[in-house]
């Protein structure tokens, strides 16, 4: 075996979804620098060139939209042909599976849209539930890493957050098990619970104008309020974040699974367990200035006021 034959059998690989911007964007980087061979995807392929620019000979790009089982499938066959190719081996290996894409979906609980509530839980629970499933043979075959990108929203009441929410937190209790299944072949499980990070992560589809939270001039306000916090998040830089995250995940041992990255990502799980219910909605209506908005619909929809009109 020729020495470079001998380096590219060494050399780790990983798999990464939604790497077009952000977390993933800056993963494939922290990966690539640290010699791994990474294959990057996402639905906009040219927002990828760059790291292929970058890293010619350890980012290979390519196009997988994980809300599609075809296009999964597609990218399961792309991967297990060039990993065959690079590793001459009949079991081609891969070390790193990281589900990392996903997207928001920030409505009222009761005003979400149909097609929103199913594209969040497609793209965030589904689609990386589909992806372990028909990538999980190459990561057995390296007693390899699965990685999630997980949400501190899957803890906490986070207003207008409802649907994410839940999504992450059906992706958190996936992991858990799949931790404790994947524990026979050898393969770690990583869930990272994900606090604030400076993404372009944010949904701007506006809120039905027939909302119940519309209907008086502080719900107006609320909302616009909310926009300007928008663009000024006191987040984690992504390239930090990754940093961090992969050091973990590099060493992560044992019956750990759950790792905590990010502006506030203690939050959640500690105020979970010490606070009471009361203190944790008390900050939220603080920080999203919402007392007054609940004083107003209470007002315009109590019974009382419904009697007297
Ligand atoms: N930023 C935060 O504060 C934060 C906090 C907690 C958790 N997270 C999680 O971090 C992950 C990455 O988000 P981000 O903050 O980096 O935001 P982002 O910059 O908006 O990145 C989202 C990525 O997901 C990809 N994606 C979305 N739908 C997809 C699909 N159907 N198929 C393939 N890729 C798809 C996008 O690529 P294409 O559009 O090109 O397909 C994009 O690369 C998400 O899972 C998010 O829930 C973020």
């Amino acid at each position: 075996m020729s020495e470079s034959e001998r380096i590219i059998r060494q050399q780790k690989t990983a798999l990464v979804t939604g790497c077009s911007s952000g977390i993933g964007y800056n993963l494939v980087l922290e990966l690539a620098s640290r010699g791994y061979k990474v294959f990057a995807s996402s639905r906009r392929v040219d927002e990828m060139k760059p790291l292929e620019e970058q890293y010619p000979k350890n980012v290979v790009i390519f196009k997988m939209d994980v809300s599609s089982l075809n296009s999964i499938q597609e990218g399961y066959q792309f991967v297990k042909e060039q990993l065959s190719k690079s590793q001459t081996t009949d079991s081609p290996k891969l070390d790193l599976l990281y589900n990392n894409a996903g997207q928001p979906c920030t409505f009222p609980a009761i005003d979400v849209p149909d097609q929103a509530l199913l594209d969040t839980m497609n793209v965030n629970v589904t689609a990386p539930i589909r992806v372990t499933k028909i990538f999980s043979s190459l990561v057995i075959n390296a007693k390899g890493t699965i990685a999630f990108t997980g949400s501190v929203a899957a803890l906490t009441p986070l207003p207008w957050c409802s649907v994410y929410s839940a999504s992450k937190a059906a992706l958190a209790a996936y992991c858990s098990t799949l931790a404790f299944e994947m524990e026979p072949f050898d393969v770690k499980v990583a869930h990272v619970t994900t606090g604030g990070i400076v993404t372009a992560f944010s949904d701007v589809r506006p809120i039905p104008k027939d909302s119940l939270y519309l209907s008086t001039e502080e719900g107006v306000q609320c909302f616009e309020y909310r926009k300007k916090m928008l663009t000024n998040l006191n987040g984690t830089a992504a390239d930090k974040y990754c940093r961090s995250v992969v050091n973990k995940i590099e060493k992560i041992s044992g019956s750990t699974f759950n790792i905590y990255e990010g502006s506030m990502s203690w939050v959640g799980p500690i105020a979970n367990r010490v606070l009471p219910r009361f203190i944790i909605l008390a900050a939220f209506k603080a920080k999203f200035k919402l007392d007054a908005l609940w004083d107003s619909l209470r007002r315009k929809y109590s019974y009382e006021n419904k009697k007297q009109t």
